[in-house]
This record gives C-alpha cells, structure tokens and sequence, in this order.
C-alpha cells in the first residue's frame, strides 16, 4: 500500500500564516518564485511533474500538434526548469536553437544545472510582458502551463507574437482548474477545498479553454485547438503533492481548519488502498500563426479563406473548420 496522503498541517499553517520576509504577497506562488519560501519544493516539483509519464505524453502531444519546426529557433517563455526545453532539443534537432526565458533566477541557475548536457539550449532571466528579444526573431515561441500565472496574458502572448517571424507559430499549452475531477467519499467537502483554493489563488482558473480567443485576440490567423487529459489512477507523486497544497492553501485561505484538511487527505489515503482513486484535468493546447508573410499553409488557408466568404455571400449553408454543419444561431439565414 503506497504511503498516506497526509501531512502535517499545523506545522505547515504556522509558516503560512508568519510569511517570512522572503514571501510574496500574491497567492500564486508562481507569480513570483524568488520571494517563496520553498523555491527548492517548486524546482523538485517542477522535475517531479515532468518525469510523470501521463505528463509527459500530454507535452509531447501538445508540441507534436504545434509542429515545432525541424532546425527551428524556438523560444519556450517560463521555462521553469528546463523539463520542455529538453524535448524541444530533440524536435529541433542539432542544427536547431532552443531558448528559455523565465522571470525567477533561483529557476533558471537550476535549469542551467538540469540542462547541461544539451549545447542547443540557451537560457535567460526575463520579464514574459517584456521579452528580452529582438523582434522576429524566433519561428516559434511556445508557453507551458505559464498563462494560468500571469497577470497580463494578452500582453504575454503579444511579446510572443512579436519575437516571431511572420508565418512563424505561436502555442500555449494550459490546463483548466474547471475540469478538475476527482474521486473522494465527501465531494461538498472536495468541491469546497479545490474550487476555493482555484479562485483564490489565480485570476482565471478556467485559463484553458481561453487560449484559443487568447491567440486571436492577439491577432493570429489559423488558430487550431488540441484538449487533451490527464489522467491518474495511481496517486502518482506528482498528484499526491499537488492535492497536499490544495489542502495546505484551504487552511492558509481560511477555507477549512487544519483538522477537516487532514480528514479530506485521509479520505485520498483510502481510496488509494481499494484501488478507487481517480484523478482528471483537461489540458487545453491552443496554436496560432502569426499573419503577415508566408504561414505554414499559405495556399490551403487562402483557399479555405476565399471559399468561406463567397458561401457567406450567396447565403449557402455554412461549415465549421472541421466541416461540420453550422445550425441555429451560427447559421446565417439567405436573403
Ligand atoms: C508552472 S511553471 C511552468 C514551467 C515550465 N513551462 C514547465 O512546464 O515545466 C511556470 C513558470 O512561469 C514562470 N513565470 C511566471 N510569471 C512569469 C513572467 N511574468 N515572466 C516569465 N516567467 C514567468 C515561473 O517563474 C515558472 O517557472
């Protein structure tokens, strides 16, 4: 049988509530690594989740679906420890250049220590909302579960659009605290904690499934949009702590008092041991190309493009991208 869920609360509410000088005032801890108290428990957790294989498969789909170029420079904005950057290195290939940018020095001196062995991989310290780039200088700029933590991400996604060439490819990848599922004998209980924590801690926890009007927003053409799951039937580390600081925040935030955060861990614990434990999250992976020059699929697109606005203006049934009938409201009636 794997180990409790549970840990210890009270020692944990104590740091909390006396946040020491080094701790930041926003909720989010990674708005803002460098002030938190346990940049070393963010960096392993960082690693953690990338060596989650259910983790892993969702990030390789989601660079696979974005179509990182071969031999391409391609800059990754909040890079965290480097756990994409190293798979962006073999998308690329040897005669390709991987860059990593993040606001939070402690991460990126352990990236550079985690990222060694890959001569392709340069890394910066640097401001999402002012990237420290020239301009169209990239084919591709990508961002990984960073839009949930921003707190412009229209500004983000501009900076990435504008270090990109035209025809180049912009993609976000998030999850949405929306369609968080999990299996728990209390689900008040379990709403309570996760949806409490969610809006507490973030500006907009359904960041997900607004990476596609997120892209247009900012402007980008051919905007395509990959939901993927993630999946855990086995309390996989990285699961186990994530739910240890939702319990720890609902105590911090005053949601619940230490002892009911030790009860909802306790009721994880048990349905490890029956084998009943299930966990989901919907992965969002939008993709965008930036207009203006020649774009991954110049002609399709025109074509597609001219096609749409001549059925629009004789009046003929419309059809979404993916060619299924349009109907009620989004269905243009003949004049
Ligand atoms: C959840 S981590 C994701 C790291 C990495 N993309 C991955 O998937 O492993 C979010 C990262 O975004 C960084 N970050 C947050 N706000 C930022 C900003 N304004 N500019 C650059 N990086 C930022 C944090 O320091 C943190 O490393």
């Amino acid at each position: 049988m794997r180990a409790a869920v549970r840990r210890r609360l009270p020692q944990l509410t104590a740091r909390a509530g006396g946040v020491g000088p080094a701790a930041s005032s926003h909720p989010d801890p990674y708005r803002n690594v460098d002030a938190q108290p346990d940049v070393a428990r963010m960096i392993q957790s960082l690693e953690e989740r990338g060596r989650t294989r259910a983790q892993a498969r969702l990030r390789r789909r989601f660079l696979r679906f974005a179509g990182i170029p071969k031999a391409g420079r391609v800059l990754e904005v909040g890079c965290g420890t480097g756990v994409v950057l190293r798979d962006l290195t073999t998308l690329v290939g040897p005669r390709g250049r991987v860059v990593g940018v993040d606001r939070s020095r402690r991460v990126i001196a352990a990236a550079r220590e985690l990222c060694r062995a890959h001569p392709t991989i340069t890394l910066r310290v640097g401001d999402a909302a002012r990237l420290p780039f020239q301009s169209a200088r990239f084919d591709a700029a990508i961002a990984v579960t960073v839009v949930l933590h921003v707190a412009d991400p229209l500004a983000m996604v501009n900076e990435m659009v504008r270090v990109t060439r035209r025809g180049g490819v912009i993609g976000l990848q998030d999850q949405d605290f929306g369609t968080l599922a999990v299996t728990h004998p209390d689900r008040e209980l379990t709403d309570r904690i996760l949806r409490g924590v969610a809006a507490h801690v973030y500006e907009e926890p359904h960041s997900g499934r607004r990476l596609p009007g997120l892209l247009r927003a900012a402007g980008l053409a051919h905007v395509r949009l990959l939901t993927d799951v993630y999946q855990d039937t086995g309390l996989e580390p990285y699961t186990k702590t994530f739910l240890q600081r939702r319990a720890e925040n609902a105590v911090r935030f005053g949601i619940v008092d230490a002892a009911t955060a030790e009860r909802w861990l306790d009721g994880f614990t048990k349905l490890v041991a029956d084998g009943a434990f299930v966990m989901t999250i919907n992965y969002y992976g939008a993709v965008g190309v930036r207009g203006g020059g020649a774009s991954i699929a110049p002609t399709t697109g025109r074509r597609r493009a001219a096609a749409f606005m001549r059925a629009r203006r004789s009046g003929r049934t419309e059809r979404s991208a993916n060619g299924a009938r349009r109907t009620g409201p989004w269905q243009r009636r003949a004049r």
